[in-house]
């Protein structure tokens, strides 16, 4: 197909970005049926990060595996959170890791820290280990990791999905039909998972450690408060050049000590 047919192609099923995506698909493909096949699959709708097996993130290339919650580059803002209270030669927990991006990312800018990755999907668990050499574990939040981590995290980084389950509906088409409902639907409010995360976290926390979490900004209140409500001192930081927010609570060990520093 030529360069100029398959810009059209792509820009007539609306992809916005068609000259940037289509130099990215003529890379990625190994020859002329395999340039057809890769621009029939995103013309057809299947996000480009499936399509080439890879997301850009933080300067990295992520590997992402179909069914595989693509990484956003808001979430890149997560992890400059994260980056900020990470002490030297700190532990990471990269919780809900889905492909790792997260976790790898600060692996890549911190290599004094240790990281941890877990998610309870298979698949995401797959991928994580693509990205992340070793220390990825398959299970339900906290009780994937290993117990000898318990009171000695320093920062545990969470993406939780967090779409309240009747907005999922309203997503674009590329999330609600190509990622799992496991990594989007954060139950009626979209923080039930926020709220067991909070709980469980104060327990796998050392003292001064950290939970950060993106949330949206109309969820940033109800956030903080399933912080504060599981005893750690809540705070809510924005970027508005990526249009993220995080919402973010330290581990205290009394009341006086709950203000955020
Ligand atoms: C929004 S995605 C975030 C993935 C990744 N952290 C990122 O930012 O690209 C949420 C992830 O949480 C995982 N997840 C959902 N419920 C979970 C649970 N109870 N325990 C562990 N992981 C869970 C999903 O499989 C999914 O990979």
């Amino acid at each position: 197909m030529p360069p100029s047919s398959i810009v059209s192609s792509l820009r007539n099923a609306g992809c916005v970005f068609a000259e940037d995506e289509a130099a990215l698909l003529t890379e990625a493909a190994g020859d002329g049926a395999d340039l057809d096949r890769l621009v029939a699959r995103r013309a057809g709708g299947e996000p480009l990060e499936y399509v080439l097996g890879w997301a850009g993130f933080r300067g990295l290339r992520v590997v992402v595996e179909p069914g595989v919650f693509v990484p956003r580059q808001r979430s890149g803002f997560l992890v400059e959170q994260a980056l900020a209270v990470l002490p030297a030669g700190g532990v990471v927990v990269d919780l809900c890791c889905g492909s790792g991006a997260l976790g790898a990312a600060v692996a890549a800018e911190r290599p004094d820290a240790t990281v941890h990755a877990a998610d309870l999907d298979p698949s995401a668990a797959r991928c994580a280990r693509r990205n992340l050499a070793g220390r990825v574990y398959e299970g339900d939040l906290f009780a994937a990791l290993p117990p000898e981590l318990r009171g000695g995290i320093d920062v545990v980084v969470a993406n939780v999905p967090y779409v309240p389950s009747g907005a999922i509906a309203s997503m674009p088409p590329e999330a609600r039909e190509h990622e799992p409902s496991i990594a989007l639907d954060g139950g009626a409010d979209g923080l039930d998972t926020l709220r067991t995360v909070a709980r469980e976290a104060p327990s796998w926390l050392a003292a001064g450690g950290h939970l950060l979490s993106e949330t949206s900004e109309q969820q940033a209140d109800g956030a903080a408060a399933a912080l504060a409500d599981a005893g750690l001192a809540p705070y809510v930081e924005r970027c508005e050049e990526l249009g993220a927010t995080v919402v973010a609570g330290r581990a205290v060990h009394d009341r006086q000590d709950a203000g955020h520093s």
